[in-house]
């Protein structure tokens, strides 16, 4: 499998949860990966789906799934959806005291291990746990709901997180995820983001595939060095 530059991963979370799989199959071959959002009324006050939604899921698409769990006691839960077939799980740094452990328990269940930061935790105290992940998931909104207004400064992390892979030669994809769209993706990319997650702006457009298109080609022409 080749590995594109920039992956755009829809959030299901904006889709129509009664017409799943057919929401799903609207982005099937335009999106690089489909972006689950798990909420758990804990961690974050929202509520959403949990494992029986992605094990069905499972079935209805090749796109490889990106679970982003917002859940309290995610070692109890993340390994779950490795085994349910997902590509990458990410759990919030939050609400994990040892996410190298967890990092590793994902990685022996065949998944990628993805470790996101919220809006109010700083990226410093994670840099040094990188090597033992695939993803870090910057936020650009609080964790939570969908539909929010992207906040630029949080960028600060994405460039910071940026050099520190860069100079230290760690293979690992900056996601940003909150408030992605035409007229945010620019920045996210300039600023060293090379995984987007868009949910209003895939699922509130006419054409889903279209719009996750769109979205690729601003995030391949604002990145560095393109
Ligand atoms: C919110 C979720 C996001 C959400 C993004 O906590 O993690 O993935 O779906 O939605 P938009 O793109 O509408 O900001
Ligand atoms: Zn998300």
């Amino acid at each position: 499998m080749t590995v594109p530059p920039q992956i755009v991963a829809p959030s299901i979370l904006a889709a129509d949860f009664a017409r799943l799989a057919d929401e799903v199959r609207a982005v099937e071959h335009a999106a690089d990966w489909l972006h689950v959002d798990v909420m758990d009324n804990h961690f974050v006050p929202n509520l959403t789906i949990g494992l029986p939604v992605v094990q069905s899921l499972r079935a209805v698409t090749e796109l490889p799934f990106d679970v982003h769990l917002m859940i309290e006691d995610p070692r109890r839960w993340a390994p779950g959806y490795a085994d349910a077939g997902a590509y990458n799980v990410t759990f919030h740094a939050e609400a994990c005291d040892d996410p190298v452990a967890l990092a590793k328990d994902l990685r022996s269940a065949g998944a990628k291990a993805g470790l996101a930061v919220d809006r109010d935790t700083p990226i410093e105290p994670y840099l040094e746990l990188l090597p033992s992940f695939d993803t870090l998931l910057i936020m650009t909104i609080k964790a939570g709901f969908g539909g929010q207004r992207f906040i630029p400064q949080l960028l600060d992390k994405v460039r910071t997180a940026r050099e520190h892979v860069d100079s230290g030669h760690l293979e690992l994809r900056i996601e940003v995820d909150g408030g992605i769209a035409a007229d945010t993706i620019e920045q996210a990319a300039a600023a060293g983001a090379d995984a987007f997650v868009a949910g209003t702006a895939v699922y509130g457009a006419d054409d889903p595939a279209e719009a996750v298109r769109r979205l690729r080609a601003l995030a391949e022409r604002a990145a560095p060095g393109a």
